[in-house]
């Protein structure tokens, strides 16, 4: 497991949309969204109540790899794993949730936001993981002095991430996938605005063409 096994569920996907969806009524047109416009992996927090049947309902769309994110204990693990979740997403680094990951055989991507949290994710046998938040931390400046002497590990920016900067991070060869909330948010969902999360979608993942 780890992340080798990380960069073949994403299958070369690049672009990771992180959604927080608060009525699993939304679930369906959302993932058809995203699939217009060209999504193919999409990582759902477990923020809200509905956070499972989303995962549920988008692990079963049929066009999404669907993970799970805001993972903060082994339970959520075993939950996010039943409902579907091909990998796992946390903000820190915690040996429990990788643990029970390992045990379920599902990769996971811990939150780390300095060198010596990295080395503790390698040190347990893992080579990517989400720099969090990305863009606080100090973006790509910060991604590239960190990854300077661990040219063995892959990142995961996420945090603070925009169309705009997307591109910077897409470029470094340290990077495995970029994530982040601005292509469908919560806002979008209550407003019906998947016209929208297809735009910015198609926008992050191939420049704009659809
Ligand atoms: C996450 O859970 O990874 C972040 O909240 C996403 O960050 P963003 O909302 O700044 O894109």
């Amino acid at each position: 497991m780890s992340d080798t096994d990380l960069a073949r569920v994403l299958d070369g996907a690049r672009v990771m949309p992180v959604l927080t969806v608060p009525s699993a009524a939304t679930a369906g047109p959302l993932a058809d969204a995203l699939v217009a416009g060209g999504a193919r992996c999409a990582e759902i927090t477990f923020r809200t109540p509905d956070a499972e049947q989303v995962l549920k309902t988008m692990a079963t769309h049929g066009g999404l790899t669907v993970g799970a994110g805001t993972v903060l204990t082994p339970e959520q693990v075993d939950r996010a794993v039943t409902a579907g979740a091909r990998f796992v997403v946390s903000p820190g680094f915690d040996e429990e949730v990788v643990a029970k990951c390992r045990e379920l055989s599902v990769p996971v991507v811990p939150g780390i936001a300095s060198a010596t949290e990295l080395m503790r994710a390698l040190r347990v046998g893992l080579d990517s993981v989400k720099l969090f938040p990305a863009e606080p931390l100090g973006g790509i400046p910060m991604l590239r002095a960190l990854a300077a002497p661990f040219p063995q590990a892959r990142f995961v920016p996420t945090g603070g991430i925009d169309a705009a900067r997307l591109p910077a991070y897409l470029a470094d060869p340290a990077v495995l996938a970029v994530g982040g909330s601005w292509m469908a948010t919560p806002a979008h969902l209550e407003r019906g605005q998947y016209g929208e999360i297809r735009r910015l979608t198609a926008e992050a993942v191939h420049g704009g063409a659809t």
